[in-house]
């Protein structure tokens, strides 16, 4: 994948991060020979996060938007294990929640609540109240919690808004959250009542937020999305930052591209540039990256179990299933598999399935260099909603995570064991 370093590039060349040489350094992918010590170390199925993936995609970001006044924060219900979130703070990131316990991870890790934001969605107004005790940004996304808060805290406390701008977009309709039939935020044409509820509560509001979805490539998406924006901007006089959420593609398959974050910056930058905030201060531009951040970074390493041909195809049956890796049956995802036990062997049409008890197919009929039984198959870009979207399915262990980071690959979460699969069985 390239790298951003060209003479477009808008990053900060006095930054040390922002040098060639300390790209050079990083290493993007994890090799074969590292994939395979670490099933060797570990076993398998193994979920394997490469940091310097991680801290690379950051850069792209921060040089990107070097010119705007930006504030990123790192989508965690895409990948929450605590060491990711530790790496994530290191890096400089900040990190959005979605639940209140990603909130409590967060801080675990060190994060300060100023650096925490927690976008909820569907919540009982509990947790915002335990948000609040806790001193994170909170945005909230219905008329009804926005009045218990500002019955609650009024003034005193300044809180964001997530709209909802009825806008399409997004890889596909499950991951598609702006349009004008979805539950989340509250209606950009139900700004009047806002605006009625913000002045009978003297609510603070100091953000705006917005998320239309993920995989969205197309940059005048967003572009969109602050045109919304700007209507609603004047109306709000203590504003301070304008979120624009998460989505970012990224490539899953050859030929896939991703969001051209240069262009973005510059359309970003020319949209503020034409529209200064009415209310004087300018705005800060918060975005929250998931996908973007983690998923390139993440491999899921399985053995092939059984091979078993068919008059309509070969199938490799491995050692993990949608309890693992759920985005192919649940979204159509496409992962790129590699046969790491074989990478040069001439290739074979092959359906690559699990070993759940239902229909839990990774690939349909894929070229793949030869298989064995014994082989390790890797899916990529597993990063980002692959360990955090398993479960249990069939009692079936979660697998475990490691990270490599500075050379070294480290357990950072151990595999389920059969006291998991009892916890908190009454027996
Ligand atoms: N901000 C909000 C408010 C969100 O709801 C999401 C994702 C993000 C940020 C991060 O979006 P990202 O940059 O990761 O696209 N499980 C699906 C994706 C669901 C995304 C849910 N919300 C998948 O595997 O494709």
């Amino acid at each position: 994948m390239p790298f951003y370093f060209d003479t477009k590039s808008l990053y900060d060349r006095s930054h040390p991060c922002c040098y060639p040489s300390y790209f050079r350094k990083m290493s993007q992918q994890l090799s074969i020979a590292q994939l395979i010590a670490a099933a060797q170390e570990f076993g398998t199925p193994l979920y394997v996060y490469n940091a310097d993936n991680i801290t690379a995609q950051y850069q792209k970001l921060t040089s990107a938007f070097a010119q705007t006044d930006t504030k990123f924060f790192y989508a965690c219900k895409a990948l929450t294990n605590i060491n990711i979130l530790k790496h994530i703070k290191s890096i400089g990131c900040n990190v959005d929640c979605s639940s209140i316990n990603e909130v409590k991870l967060a801080l675990l890790a060190g994060f300060e609540p100023n650096n925490v934001l927690y976008t909820s969605n569907g919540i009982h107004f509990s947790e915002i109240e335990e948000a609040q005790s806790l001193g994170v940004h909170i945005n909230i996304d219905s008329l009804s919690n926005l009045e218990k808060f500002g019955k609650k805290f009024g003034h005193s406390y300044p809180v964001g808004i997530r709209l909802r701008p009825n806008i399409m977009a997004g890889g596909n309709i499950k991951i598609s959250t702006g349009h004008d039939k979805s539950k989340f935020g509250i209606p950009a044409d139900q700004l009047t009542t806002i605006l009625e509820l913000v002045a009978k509560h003297n609510l603070h509001i100091q953000n705006l937020h917005i998320h239309t979805g993920s995989d969205i490539k197309d940059v005048d998406v967003f572009v969109k999305g602050i045109e919304v924006l700007f209507d609603i901007i004047p109306h709000f006089k203590e504003l301070k930052s304008v979120d624009l959420g998460g989505g970012f593609k990224v490539p899953y398959k050859e030929g896939d591209g991703e969001t051209d974050m240069i262009l973005l910056a510059q359309k970003v930058k020319e949209a503020f540039d034409n529209h200064p905030n009415p209310n004087g201060n300018p705005l800060q531009v918060w975005f929250e990256p998931g996908k973007f951040m983690v998923s390139a970074s993440g491999y899921l390493i399985t053995e092939v179990n059984v091979l078993k041909e068919t008059a309509n195809t070969v199938f490799a049956g491995v050692n993990s299933g949608f309890n693992h890796l759920i985005r192919p049956m649940f979204y159509d995802a496409y992962h790129q598999i590699e046969n790491i036990s074989n990478p040069t062997g001439a290739a074979k049409h092959y359906t690559v399935t699990g070993n759940i008890c239902e229909t839990d197919t990774f690939a349909w009929d894929r070229n793949i260099p030869e298989i064995r039984e014994g082989d390790l198959l890797v899916f990529k870009n597993a990063g980002a909603y692959g360990f955090e979207m398993s479960s249990n399915f069939n009692s079936r262990y979660k697998p475990a995570e490691v990270l490599v980071k500075d050379g070294k690959a480290m357990l950072i979460r151990k595999r389920d064991t059969f006291d998991d699969i009892l916890r908190n069985q009454v027996l």
